[in-house]
């Protein structure tokens, strides 16, 4: 199967030209002006741009999660997030306290394998880690092709681990050439402001907002760099949501260490003024919580200055019955708020449209450096001779609205109702086969295969 790519404007994270793109079974095999070459199929993609496909690393599909299910399968996640541009994504597969990463393993691969419509990779979250733990880690690392160990600070009796478990996996994941990544807000703080505004009768979803202020992420995230400058392990601080946070991570690189961040596209542009209206306000319910405007405006800095590395989704869907499990306790509304889907066509409205990031700049922080921060490059995250051909074409002039009524992720309302956008996915490629063509979907379930991935630095 062959496919010709015509007149594209084609945007890498370091590139913007005009060519044709000519792609060989999985593989991009040509790119030149004007190619002379016959193809199965010819996409003209005149005024459109084609970009490498998004590499969402941060999604829970199908995950068990105070005591629901995320809604979203690999099934139903992978083909939404193919409808958004998104090609690969990196989900989470969570070690039972007291049980193996192994039985882990095998329960999330059993999930996921044979599902899925796009590609995808785990990271492992170690949530008890001992002895045992610590002789698992080098088979995930160099057979299994897993190199990057989840780590919660927070989820205190649950995912929760404490600083002397944190220090001996950096150590052990330093010596195995794997990455330390990790949900860093301060566990006992929250559980203590949790407490304190349940036993004052304080139950809206407001106070999940304000059991997490920023100091408890300032201080976690700043606590998480000092122990890897300290270990020398690659690190990486997930859905970064605000400027406390990001200054502390700033210091460390005062201290010539560097932990990579990522945001998420909710804390760019929706704010904590959404807990304000009663429990309406759980769609948004998720940890850490939304901010302030101040934050977001940190958070586009820290893009540009390239502080902040990846603009992921933490994409963790509940249906609107499984949210109102915390009607009358907001420390019962499972955590979580979906977009994989909406990623990449919000990042462009609300970011490119918006002069606050460029093209290029947009696709470093949608698909090119989570490729190389988690050992995918230059397979994924580039077009490139060579490269899969993970591709989009994206119309930047449509206009659309997004709504739950047409979106295709498994979750009965949406983050986003009603925002009007321009900018839309036309094709979504993935290794050389069309999976989506102007809204309709190619390929059939279970053609996303599992990628397995290389040993990781701090040094992109
Ligand atoms: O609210 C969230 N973020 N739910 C998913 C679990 C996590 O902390 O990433
Ligand atoms: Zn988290
Ligand atoms: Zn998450």
């Amino acid at each position: 199967m062959s496919i010709l790519i015509k007149n594209g404007r084609i945007i890498t994270a370091s590139e913007d030209y005009i060519a044709d793109v000519y792609i060989e079974g999985e593989k991009v095999a040509r790119i030149g002006q004007n190619l002379d070459v016959k193809a199965d199929e010819t996409i003209d993609a005149s005024g459109k741009l084609v970009m490498p496909g998004g590499i969402d690393p941060h999604v829970h599909l199908d995950m068990p999660f105070m005591g629901t299910f995320s809604s979203d399968s690999y099934e139903t996640g992978t083909r939404a997030a193919l409808h958004g541009g998104t090609t690969t994504v990196i989900d989470f597969i969570l070690q039972t306290q007291g049980k193996s990463l192994q039985s882990a393993y095998d329960e999330w691969s059993g999930r996921a394998n044979g599902t899925a419509y796009g590609d995808y990779s785990f990271h492992m979250a170690v949530t008890d880690f001992n002895e045992d733990t610590k002789k698992e880690i080098a088979h995930f690392v160099n057979d299994l092709g897993i190199t990057s160990f989840k780590t919660f600070m927070a989820y205190k009796g649950a995912l929760m681990i404490d600083d002397r478990q944190m220090i001996g996996l950096m150590n052990e994941v330093r010596d195995q050439g794997g990455m330390v990544t990790v949900h860093a807000t301060n566990g006992d703080m929250i559980d203590f402001l949790i407490a304190k505004h349940k036993a004052e009768g304080k139950l809206a979803p407001l106070y999940h907002y304000l059991s997490q202020p920023e100091v408890t992420e300032a201080e976690a995230s700043g606590r998480f760099s000092d122990m890897a400058r300290y270990t020398g392990v690659p690190g990486y601080i997930v859905h970064m949501t605000c400027e406390d946070a990001l200054n502390a991570i700033r210091r460390t690189m005062t201290k010539n260490y560097r932990v990579y961040a990522e945001t998420c596209i909710q804390y760019l542009i929706l704010d904590a003024s959404l807990y304000e209206q009663n429990f309406e306000g759980a769609k948004w319910v998720m940890s850490p919580p939304l901010r302030e405007k101040k934050d977001q405006a940190a958070l586009w800095g820290g893009i540009n200055q390239g502080s902040i590395q990846v603009v992921a989704t933490d994409h963790c869907p509940f249906m609107w019955e499984q949210k109102l499990m915390g009607k009358d306790d907001f420390s019962k509304i499972p955590n979580g708020h979906p977009a994989i889907e909406n990623r990449m066509e919000l990042l462009f409205s609300e970011g490119v449209n918006k002069g606050k990031i460029t093209l290029n700049k947009f696709v470093e922080v949608s698909s090119t450096n989570a490729a190389k921060i988690f050992g995918m490059f230059p397979q994924k995250g580039t077009i490139g001779i060579g490269a899969d051909a993970d591709i989009v074409i994206f119309d930047p002039n449509e206009e659309h609205t997004l709504s739950a009524k047409t979106h295709h992720m498994n979750v009965d309302y949406s983050g986003y109702e009603g925002w009007k956008l321009k900018g839309k996915v036309k094709q979504t490629i993935l290794r050389g086969t069309l999976a989506i063509d102007n809204g309709e979907v190619k390929i059939k379930k279970g053609y996303g295969k599992f990628i397995k991935r290389n040993k990781v630095s701090n040094l992109i």
